[in-house]
């Protein structure tokens, strides 16, 4: 059978008709659903994570506030605009985009953020609901991959889920959401990083594989079972002077060795990547809907 290709940039699609569609329904309750982006500095790939966010807003209907400031703001005034964000009443997310400059405390801008309105469910109250199975906001990128996987008509439940990565936005996250039950979870998890002894070894029991490590073509043909999905949620970017710009965006997944040995696997770029902004459309009305009491 030849390799399922998972179509990450229709499934995103699919995904934002349905949160148009919901923001359709949410007018006839007069609210109108609002996610404040704000960007710290003028890092350009921020910027165009920003940008795409805000494009994504316009496209289904969605209000939305760019918010930029310098690259030298005080932490303090930042704090104090999230305040302000979390007191209006008339925006229902709020999404500061990281990397914040050095001189500020991720945590502590995260912490500030009310948890009610944490698009990006980074904030420790949604992460401990996840943790625990409560319905809440959840990172975006984790939260796109098994809908990306049942909506390619692949199954989860009893599965062996490996992640490789354990970072705060995409592989701690990813491991509690695959350990839900459910049909887009109910799966064995097993979580791989810098410190994992023999890593192949795991990496070859895996029924899915999510690579979330930040390492170009890190996950080659060797280490993958046959017949798994595989999941690449790297984005990196590498020289190469046939391109146009120069570079060149590659996953963490070797893709060229891999895709013949896996049953289903995202592209880069393609795969995971729309998915996160589909997926933060989706939060935002979740948001708007929680805070008015209407059930999500
Ligand atoms: N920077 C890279 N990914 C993300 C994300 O998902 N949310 C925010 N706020 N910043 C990011």
């Amino acid at each position: 059978m030849p390799t399922q290709i998972i179509d990450g940039k229709a499934i995103a699609a699919e995904i934002r008709a349905e949160a148009k569609v919901a923001v359709a329904e949410l007018s006839k309750h007069d609210i109108q659903p609002c996610l404040a982006v704000v960007l710290v500095g003028e890092d350009p790939a921020s910027k165009a994570y920003v940008g795409s966010k805000v494009k994504a807003c316009e496209e289904i209907g969605m209000k939305s506030l760019k918010i930029v400031h310098s690259v030298d703001m005080a932490e303090d005034d930042l704090l104090a605009q999230i305040d302000e964000l979390n007191a209006d009443a008339s925006v229902h997310g709020i999404l500061v985009q990281l990397p914040l400059p050095k001189h500020m405390d991720e945590e502590r801008v995260t912490e500030r953020i009310d948890p009610a309105k944490d698009v990006d469910g980074f904030h420790p109250v949604n992460v401990g609901k996840l943790s625990i199975g409560i319905d809440c906001l959840t990172p975006c990128t984790p939260t796109g991959i098994p809908e990306m996987i049942v909506r390619s008509g692949l199954e989860m439940s009893g599965k062996h889920a490996v992640v490789i990565g354990r970072s705060n936005i995409v592989g701690k996250p990813m491991m509690s959401l695959l350990v839900q039950k459910g049909h887009k979870a109910n799966c064995t998890v097993t979580c791989c990083h810098s410190g994992t002894k023999d890593l192949a070894y795991h990496t070859k029991q895996a029924d899915i594989l999510i690579a979330a490590i930040g390492v170009p073509e890190f996950v080659k043909a060797d280490m993958v079972k046959e017949g798994a999905i595989v999941i690449d949620v790297g984005i990196n970017r590498v020289e190469d002077e046939s391109a146009a710009k120069g570079y060149r965006l590659v996953g963490d997944v070797d893709y060229a060795s891999v895709e013949p040995v896996a049953s289903a696997i995202t592209p880069v770029p393609g795969g995971v990547g729309p998915m996160t902004v589909a997926m933060l459309m989706g939060n935002t009305v979740k948001a708007a809907k929680m805070i008015n009491g209407l059930p999500v």
